[in-house]
């Protein structure tokens, strides 16, 4: 039953037709506080037309209005205020939630149309930085919520794994480099490398030369070059594979830039046949004043295709591979220009489908308020934050349940969800500061927070033996219940949104909710005690578990069922 329905079909047939049930679903709020009840109707929608004041058609509203399926309805100030049937709403509720397990919430927005999704995408060679754990993370959560909402996610890691700094890690490794030392550490020593050839390039400009000599052999297919950039490719990507591990994130597709080297002929060609391309200082460019942007750089003077180049060419691989109904890049902010530039190049080529991508940017990260960069020296590495965040939590762990079953996998389940969870509460277009302590502690709005209340009622469960409890009527009056009973019959809503809004924070500020308000009914009733409501608050408890867990899970945050 949709119940905000329920109340506008109650007003309209109050006014008798002075506003329409559309128009009045539209003015339909929901108060901030309980106390007002579940639903308000501003009169002063109604003032205009009536020429009363709005204090005076609320009352007069109450009067007319049926309160047939309602507790009560209330006329406050300028405000009608509805109050649901507790009884009739909680057998709704509690009976959809368990009859449908993981699946409350489920939904058909995308009629099963394909969404790429570009994610994580960090460059080979290099460290992950906090960056590609923002995208990883983000990216896996909109991609479990469009699944939920039946569209069909398809996550690709656009590895950095193309350009000209190829050149110069070759030439590097030519002069100093050792593969015993690469296999050792691969990130950190080619990273070495690469930094090193920057300093002495300074002094021997003439490295440059040699670098993009390589380059250039790297793009005719030379069969050492190749050797080489496979090889580094090879041992960055199992170095990040190991990450994707501990944070359980899956991909679908690691087609990166170098994919798109022999179909980048095809955007150039399409892009000089349309008249598009223009000579400037030697190099190819697509003119974006119209959009009020700076021209998009195609092709170099010596030839050498960009980065754009390399997006404009996946852009249009995708559609055809994928004929999407959305293609989203989960990038930094810091490139919301270049995602405008491929947008408006698509455009002017006559895509229609430029409309249909989406950069979604999200903020950055600081530590103590500083950036935290890996150029500038202030490298954080992302897998020495994983383990700390899991030594933390088996610390706690071992305070607060020190007999735990299966300790070391709680308590990576805890401290890697923690890092998840605080990423994703935070709005993606917020910078937010980093703090380890903060980010792994049981109480407050955290991960360990919610995963801690997913647990405390499965171990009520446990103790009544209720974990199969089926579904069923299950009428709860007690106004205790209310907060989470509306919460949790608010999820479907709530999926639609952060969905809507590719903002996966709307779920994690549900789930914390949520949690807050299961924790103030469980300090407040008394669940286990045998009378005829027994079983609904079971019932309750259940839901409650059920709607915590999928929350974290369309987070990728495990919920373990102890802790
Ligand atoms: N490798 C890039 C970086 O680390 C991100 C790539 C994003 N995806 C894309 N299609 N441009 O900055």
């Amino acid at each position: 039953m949709d119940y905000k329905q329920q109340v506008a079909q109650a007003i309209a047939m109050a006014v008798d037709g002075q506003l329409d049930q559309a128009e009045i679903m539209a003015k339909i709020e929901v108060p901030k506080a309980l106390h007002l009840g579940d639903y308000a109707f501003p009169a002063f929608v109604l003032s205009k037309v009536l020429r009363k004041a709005p204090q005076v058609i609320a009352q007069e509203l109450v009067e007319k209005i049926s309160t047939d399926g309602f507790e009560k309805v209330e006329a406050v100030g300028p405000y009608v205020n509805f109050f649901l049937a507790k009884d009739i709403y909680s057998q709704d509720i509690l009976n959809q939630v368990l009859a449908k397990g993981a699946a409350y919430g489920n939904q058909d927005l995308g009629k099963g149309r394909n969404v790429p999704i570009d994610m994580s995408s960090p460059n080979i060679a290099k460290p992950m930085s906090m960056g590609h754990l923002r995208s990883t993370v983000i990216g896996n959560a909109i991609a479990n919520l469009l699944a939920k909402t039946n569209y069909q996610p398809i996550k690709i890691n656009h590895l950095g794994d193309w350009g000209t700094q190829f050149g110069k890690l070759i030439q590097a490794y030519k002069m100093w480099g050792s593969e015993e030392e690469v296999q050792k550490d691969p990130i950190n020593t080619l990273l070495g490398y690469y930094v090193r050839f920057h300093q002495e390039d300074v002094e021997n400009p003439e490295l440059d030369d040699l670098a993009r000599e390589w380059f250039k052999k790297l793009e005719d297919g030379d069969p050492e070059a190749t050797k080489l950039w496979k090889w580094f490719r090879d041992e960055s990507l199992q170095f990040f594979m190991s990450i994707y591990d501990k944070l359980g994130v899956t991909f679908d597709s690691y087609n990166g830039e170098a994919f798109y080297n022999d179909k980048m002929d095809e955007v150039v060609n399409l892009l000089e046949e349309k008249g598009l391309l223009k000579e400037s200082k030697g190099a190819q460019i697509v003119d974006l004043e119209k959009y009020n942007l700076n021209p998009a750089l195609i092709k170099k003077t010596d030839g050498a295709t960009l980065y754009i180049t390399r997006d404009l060419a996946a852009a249009i691989y995708r559609h055809r591979t994928y004929d999407f109904a959305q293609s989203l890049y989960v990038v930094g902010n810091e490139q919301t220009n270049h995602f405008k530039q491929l947008k408006a190049v698509l455009k002017e080529m006559g895509f229609a489908w430029a409309d249909d991508i989406h950069h979604i940017p999200f903020g950055l990260i600081t530590s103590g308020g500083k950036k935290l960069s890996t150029r500038a020296g202030n490298i954080i590495l992302l897998e020495d934050v994983l383990n700390d965040a899991v030594s933390l939590a088996l610390k706690q762990i071992e305070e607060k349940n020190p007999t735990l079953a299966d300790k070391e996998i709680v308590a990576d389940q805890v401290g890697v969800g923690a890092v998840i969870f605080h990423d994703l509460k935070n709005e993606r277009l917020n910078n937010f500061d980093f703090d380890l302590e903060e980010v792994v502690r049981f109480e407050g709005e955290t991960g360990p927070y919610v995963q801690y209340s997913h647990a405390r009622a499965m171990s009520i469960l446990r103790k009544a033996d209720a974990k199969d409890l089926a579904a069923g009527n299950y009428e709860l009056s007690d106004s205790n219940a209310w907060e989470t009973l509306r919460l949790l019959g608010d999820f479907s809503n709530v999926v639609k949104r952060a969905v809507n809004e590719y903002e996966p924070s709307v779920i994690a500020k549900y789930a914390i909710h949520l949690a807050k308000a299961f924790n103030k009914y469980y300090a407040n009733s008394k669940i286990l005690v045998d009378d005829e409501q027994k079983q609904a608050r079971l019932a309750l408890v259940k839901s409650v578990a059920i709607v915590l867990k999928e929350s974290l899970r369309l987070l990728g945050v495990h919920a373990p069922e102890e802790m």
